[in-house]
């Protein structure tokens, strides 16, 4: 007979939201600190219970936000992560010390294949620093996680020897992560099951599932793991992470929220949330959400066959399992245009569930006049992009003052462009292979870098010839990635925004300078 302690008819599960850190560490996705603190204030809105906001070693850029966020925290942990390394570990408390709720989160590899290739270390070496690092972190905080770093290949016997060690020194949760994303359910919740009944003081630690999404079982994992007697989630918005991703947040709370019948779980998010977080990640990354992806994507609740279409129209739970409202998608009834006044405007941010400074909003509320002037219609999503902008440039040094471009059958195309450069304004004209190549060759002109473009690519706001175009621009400059995106109902203009932004968040990105050689986690 199994020793795991029964769950009680709804366990509450912790969800652990990695976004900041696990899905800002792959390419292309880092934010700005703006964007980090919206991203971090509108989780803790949203009821996650612990949110992992950065490395804080990684570099100052990176401790600066950790300290931020867990300054401005107001229900959340707060959790910074720490190799297992002494002076990351002193970095992570000193980042996480003003958070209402601290946590460290210290890891290690524990499998062979990383202690023979990664670590060079012997097993008893590895049980050595899980003690001594964990009781370090332990001394700083009174809450500790302590990962074991590709935990699905390691022998069940060292794992537990390892998991004992851990929380003999001191850490409150354990998090047995599917680091490279390899587990099946079955196994994944087999493995929590006989570490939970093996290791004798197991009941003095929450159990955490952390899934990597490599085969596509990211989801199915956790949950199996929450099966297997794990109560803490770790996963992100949008599922962005390292290569295939991690576990989507808002497919975790949905999935437990309409399966309740089959999953006797609950967790404290408010999923009327999950839509305005999933564009808000998705705006501060840069990372597009699939058309089909679960509960986000711009289809999840689009019938297009007539025979759905007909089922729909005579009852909705013929083929909807959950309603767009239920994850924040319901149609909002203010349609703006350019006779709405500031109240209006203002009411309809509240419906958005977006929340500004009176600069922010004056700022937005600005361009939104001057986009109603050129727009019959000003839909949510339009709003929505002019909040992103408004975020995303608000400490910009490059920006584009005006734009005009000559195009046509008869090239070449040629633009002239204004900037504001640190305050300074200047002019170039250029021409180009078409209209975009001579906007971007005259934004080389007046800007020299050596950053190479590799992604350009356009898509509509909403619908009609009117709609704003979205323009997004990925640069690659050494081992620095990065991806940005501009709207405008001009797609030249659209354009400019995106590579100038571009620009502005490789700049900023140079300034974060390394205090240390980060570890590739
Ligand atoms: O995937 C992983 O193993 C990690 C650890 C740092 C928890 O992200
Ligand atoms: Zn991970």
């Amino acid at each position: 007979m199994s020793t795991i302690p029964a769950t009680s008819a709804r366990d509450r599960v912790l969800i652990f939201d990695t976004t900041l850190r696990d899905g800002e560490q792959c390419p292309g996705a880092t934010m700005t600190l703006d964007e980090k603190l919206a991203v971090a204030e509108l989780l803790d809105t949203m009821g996650v219970d612990v949110i992992e906001a950065g490395f804080p070693i990684a570099s100052n850029g990176d401790f600066e936000a950790v300290a931020e966020i867990a300054r401005r925290s107001k229900r959340a942990v707060i959790a910074g992560l720490a190799r297992a390394i002494p002076a990351d570990i002193a970095r992570a408390g000193e980042a996480v010390r003003h958070a209402r709720r601290g946590r460290i989160h210290t890891f290690v590899s524990t499998s062979p294949i990383h202690l023979a290739h990664q670590m060079r270390k012997s097993e008893d070496e590895v049980v050595e620093i899980i003690l001594k690092t964990v009781a370090q972190a332990r001394d700083l905080v009174e809450d500790v996680e302590w990962s074991a770093m590709d935990a699905t290949r390691t022998g069940l016997d060292y794992l537990c020897r390892c998991v004992e060690a851990a929380i003999g020194a001191g850490a409150t949760t354990i998090n047995l992560p599917d680091t490279v994303g390899y587990a099946t359910p079955a196994e994944y919740r087999a493995m929590f099951e006989a570490v939970r009944t093996r290791v004798p003081n197991a009941d003095e630690a929450v159990f955490s599932v952390h899934c990597h999404n490599d085969l596509g079982l990211a989801i199915a994992n956790s949950l199996a793991g929450v099966e297997g007697g794990a109560r803490q989630i770790e996963c992100t918005i949008n599922g962005i992470g390292e290569r295939a991703g991690n576990a989507a947040l808002e497919e975790i709370v949905m999935a437990l929220r309409t399966r309740a019948d089959a999953l006797p779980y609950e967790t404290g998010v408010e999923t009327t949330m999950l839509t305005r977080a999933s564009k808000l990640v998705s705006h501060a990354t840069n990372f597009p959400v699939q058309f089909n992806k679960a509960i986000v994507g711009r289809n999840a609740f689009a019938h297009e066959s007539g025979i759905h279409q007909d089922g729909m129209l005579k009852h909705a739970e013929t083929y909807e399992i959950m309603t767009p409202a239920s994850v924040g998608l319901a149609k909002t009834s203010l349609v703006m245009g350019k006779h709405s006044g500031r109240a209006a405007f203002r009411s309809k941010l509240g419906e958005l569930g977006l929340h500004l400074s009176d600069n922010q909003f004056q700022d937005v509320f600005e361009r939104f006049k001057a986009l109603a002037d050129r727009k019959k219609h000003v839909y949510d999503e339009d709003i929505e992009a002019l909040v992103d902008e408004n975020l995303a440039t608000a400490h910009d040094r490059i920006r584009l003052v005006s734009l005009s471009v000559i195009a046509g059958t008869h090239g070449p195309q040629r633009a002239t462009l204004k900037l504001a450069l640190d305050g300074r304004t200047v002019t170039e004209e250029a021409d180009g292979n078409g209209p975009v190549d001579a906007v971007f060759n005259a934004v080389r002109a007046l800007v020299p870098h050596e950053a190479g473009l590799e992604l350009y690519q356009v898509h509509a706001v909403t619908e009609g010839t009117d709609a704003q175009a979205e323009v997004s621009v990925r640069l690659k400059d050494g081992e620095r990635t990065v991806t940005a995106r501009g709207a405008d109902p001009d797609t030249l203009v659209a354009s400019a925004k995106a590579y100038l932004s571009a620009l502005n968040k490789l700049a900023a990105a140079a300034r974060r300078l390394h205090a240390q050689d980060p570890a590739a986690v």
